[in-house]
């Protein structure tokens, strides 16, 4: 993809599933990689890949100032900022107060600290690209998933106030919304409820016209290509990757 070799990218959630992916991808492109993520690097995932690990809570300002600014002394001014990073609630009108400040504190005020604290490094170098994760949660009503869903539409709302806020930047921020991928994460539930993974995998893949889970590299790909001088008039989108989740 054109214009990515060189240029400096980070990934907030940079130890999970897509995050990584993302990284993985953007890294095979020539990129420089930073991992954000609240989990200390335990596995040696940042050394893999030749990237700086960074722990931080993106949900306290003081943190992330730090975080950014040592970003900056030690590898430089960041040109792709890829929002992976959330916090899973998945709760109906039961949600408590705890539930709510948790889940607002890291997807949407998360999000929104680390999009405040690099957009002055992108501004220094003359633009650059936010790519932020939301889902087709971000698009349709689903039981049970009040709390989490309510934050995926916050985050295409962000994306279009942002687009707008930034374009005289030369800073480009768009939305990258999957359907169901097939993740650890997905497998990690499917044991903690009791549910035969198969089973899952079948009931997940038949919400799709393509009738399967996405993998973590399709949905890299499409990071990729948004933070890729190919997608260089495209801002403020919603970029689907949801093998026609939606369509349905
Ligand atoms: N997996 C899917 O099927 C799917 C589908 C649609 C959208 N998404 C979106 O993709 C993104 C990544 O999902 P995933 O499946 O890779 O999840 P994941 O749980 O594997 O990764 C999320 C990462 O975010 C980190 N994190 C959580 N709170 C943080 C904080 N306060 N500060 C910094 N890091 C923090 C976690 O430690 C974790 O490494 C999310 O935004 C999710 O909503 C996922």
């Amino acid at each position: 993809m054109r214009g990515l070799s060189g240029r400096i990218a980070l990934i907030t959630g940079g130890l999970g599933d897509l995050g990584y992916a993302t990284a993985q991808r953007l890294n095979e492109e020539g990129c420089k990689i930073i991992l954000a993520d609240v989990q200390p690097d335990s596995m040696g995932k940042a050394s893999l890949i030749n990237a700086y690990f960074i722990q931080v809570d993106i949900s306290k300002e003081a943190e992330v100032k730090k975080a950014c600014d040592e970003i900056a002394v030690r590898i430089g001014n960041v040109q792709i900022l890829v929002n992976t990073a959330a916090y899973f609630v998945f709760k109906g009108v039961e949600a408590t107060e705890e539930d709510w400040a948790k889940i607002n504190a890291v997807n949407i005020g998360g999000t929104s600290l680390i999009t405040k604290h690099i957009v002055p490094q992108m501004r220094s170098i003359g633009g650059g690209s936010i790519i932020n994760f939301s889902s087709v949660s971000g698009f349709v009503g689903q039981a049970n998933f009040a709390t989490y869903n309510a934050t995926k539409f916050a985050i295409r709302g962000l994306t279009k106030c942002w687009a707008q806020d930034l374009a005289p930047d030369k800073i480009r921020v768009n939305t990258l919304c999957p359907g169901y991928v097939y993740t650890s994460a997905f497998i990690h539930s499917c044991e903690k409820l009791g549910l035969d993974i198969e089973e899952e995998n079948k009931r997940a893949s038949a919400m799709h016209l393509l009738n399967r889970q996405g993998t973590v590299a399709e949905v890299a790909a499409a990071a990729a290509f948004l933070a890729s001088d190919d997608a260089s008039f495209i801002t403020g989108s919603d970029l689907l990757v949801d093998g026609g989740y939606l369509a349905k």
